[in-house]
């Protein structure tokens, strides 16, 4: 029996660096391992934990769907599909609800972050975020989930209610764990936290351009281009990382040694950076162009990744349910 893998990214606009590097990669190399089965969907009622436009939901969700069809999710390998359309999910987590204590959910450190963004919008919807997530990654019964490290805490309620649900009513849950990638946390740009769509200056888009990605990988902070390693600014750290991830650990160990010999030039190693990262892109971006133009293609991904996650969907709810004393 092959294991089962679950992923998705919330329909809050077009993809960077750290979905790609933190989440897609992953999905990328699962898919392609024979031992797995792999669903990917575009969790676009997740973006209803916060604050969203309705015409910006419509478009965002498809440019998710072509961002993954782009870095090569393939239908033929896996189940692409909107969790929207399999509304399984939220029945059955409303079923999980019941094994669940609002406690644990107040307390998470993703649940905190929000409502500090958003306080005038802290909804059941965004308490309820994780259950609906465990409620995703359960009913298809996945071992495994590929996401950044950021993920971890929904992943260890995900488990607990596993837990909690098969003790109390004889369901098999698998406890998921995180499919880890070497991006599993990409810095900010601006030298600070993490990559995010939701702080502007910090991310570099899959589409854009040469320029913009020059433009702004000049904007990463750095110093005089020499010191010793442990004092060195977080700028010049994460313009190290994006070496590594990028060129290779090689060069980043070479680029170490000049810190702290001769010195580091940052206008051509930024240059040579933009460089490594567009030609990673660029791929993409021509399989963007294509896709774009084929609207019948995405939607019949859209339309059959649908009716497959269903199938599947369908089986598990119904078995809980019976195991629940509601059938
Ligand atoms: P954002 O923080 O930009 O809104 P999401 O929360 O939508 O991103 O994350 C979608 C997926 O991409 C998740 O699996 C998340 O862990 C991963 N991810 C997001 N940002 C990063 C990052 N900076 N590094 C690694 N993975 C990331
Ligand atoms: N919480 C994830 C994020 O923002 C998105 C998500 C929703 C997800 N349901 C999921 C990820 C199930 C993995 C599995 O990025």
């Amino acid at each position: 029996m092959k294991k089962r893998v679950l992923s998705g990214i919330r329909a809050t606009g077009r993809l960077h660096l750290g979905n790609y590097l933190g989440a897609v990669k992953g999905m990328l190399e699962l898919q392609d391992n024979p031992d797995y089965e792999t669903l990917y969907m575009v969790a676009d009622v997740h973006t209803l934990t916060t604050p969203y436009a309705v015409a910006e939901l419509r478009q965002n969700r498809r440019e998710v769907m072509v961002d993954y069809l782009a870095a090569g999710l393939d239908p033929n390998k896996s189940i692409l599909f909107q969790q929207s359309e399999v509304n399984q999910h939220l029945e059955l987590a409303f079923y999980l609800s019941s094994v669940t204590s609002i406690a644990k959910m107040q307390h998470l450190p993703t649940f905190k972050d929000k409502v500090k963004q958003h306080p005038d919008a802290v909804t059941m919807a965004l308490l309820n975020y994780p259950l609906l997530m465990a409620a995703d990654i359960l009913i298809y019964k996945a071992h495994a989930v590929p996401v950044g490290v950021d993920q971890e805490p929904h992943l260890e309620v995900a488990r607990e209610i596993a837990r909690k649900i098969n003790a109390e009513y004889g369901t098999d849950f698998p406890e998921p764990v995180r499919f880890a990638t070497a991006g599993g946390y990409v810095p900010s740009l601006s030298g600070e936290g993490k990559m995010s769509k939701s702080v502007e200056g910090s991310f570099i888009n899959l589409t854009d351009s040469l320029d913009m990605i020059q433009k702004k990988v000049a904007r990463i902070p750095t110093d005089g281009g020499t010191g010793d390693l442990m004092s060195m600014p977080q700028g010049v750290k994460n313009l190290l990382q994006f070496f590594e991830l990028f060129v290779g650990l090689d060069r980043r160990v070479e680029l170490e040694q000049l810190y702290t010999g001769s010195g580091l030039r940052y206008g051509d190693l930024k240059s040579e950076l933009a460089a490594a990262i567009f030609a990673e892109l660029k791929p993409l971006q021509l399989r963007r162009v294509e896709l774009e133009q084929d609207t019948a293609f995405v939607e019949r991904v859209i339309l059959e990744g649908a009716e497959k996650a269903r199938a599947i969907a369908k089986e598990t709810v119904s078995e809980v349910r019976e195991k629940m004393g509601l059938k």
